[in-house]
């Protein structure tokens, strides 16, 4: 039987607690996940492409079956290039469903082949978003309770100068 493969893509901008609680659990469920950094014209991001790579390979390059990768075209093109059978999401409060209903309908209909599966978030994860721990890091709180501390100075170091 062939290798059942998941995407979670995502601007991981930083990777927080709760992209790795889906991606940790999506690994339990697929033979192989690969993380895809990607671009989301809807934000500006705080960290390159690498750096964000780099934060993510750090906090789960120990799972044996993930692996992440950085893509600038569609996601839609990216599961068919990669052989995908699903595209992982994970689903925090009602706020985030309707754009990604829409993404989900718009990517079943460029490549029919690949699912969207939504995970819920973690209750303890359900407001945590990048977006936050960009503005905690940058206004000098605390983001230990947020991102592992192996990628936490990386964060404070670069934000900590700026508002964002
Ligand atoms: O973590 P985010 O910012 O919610 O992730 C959104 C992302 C990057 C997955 C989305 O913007 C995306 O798929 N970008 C790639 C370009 C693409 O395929 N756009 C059409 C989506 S319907």
């Amino acid at each position: 039987m062939s290798e059942k493969i998941a995407i979670c893509p995502g601007s991981f901008d930083p990777i927080t607690y709760g992209h790795i609680d889906i991606i940790q659990r999506a690994a339990a469920m697929f033979d192989k996940v690969i993380i895809v950094v990607m671009t989301n014209m809807n934000k500006k991001c705080a960290f390159s492409k690498e750096e964000r790579k780099n934060m993510i390979l750090k906090c789960v390059g120990n799972l044996k079956n993930v692996e992440v990768d950085l893509y600038d075209g569609l996601l839609a093109d990216y599961a068919q290039f990669k052989n995908a059978c699903a595209i992982i999401k994970g689903l925090r409060a009602m706020s985030d469903f309707e754009y990604e209903f829409q993404m989900a309908l718009t990517n079943k209909k460029l490549n029919p082949k690949v699912e969207t599966l939504f995970l819920t978030t973690s209750a303890e994860n359900m407001y945590l978003s990048s977006s936050m721990v960009r503005q905690i890091a940058s206004m000098g709180g605390d983001i230990s309770s947020f991102v592992p501390s192996a990628i936490h100075d990386d964060i404070v170091k670069r934000l900590s100068s700026k508002e964002l």
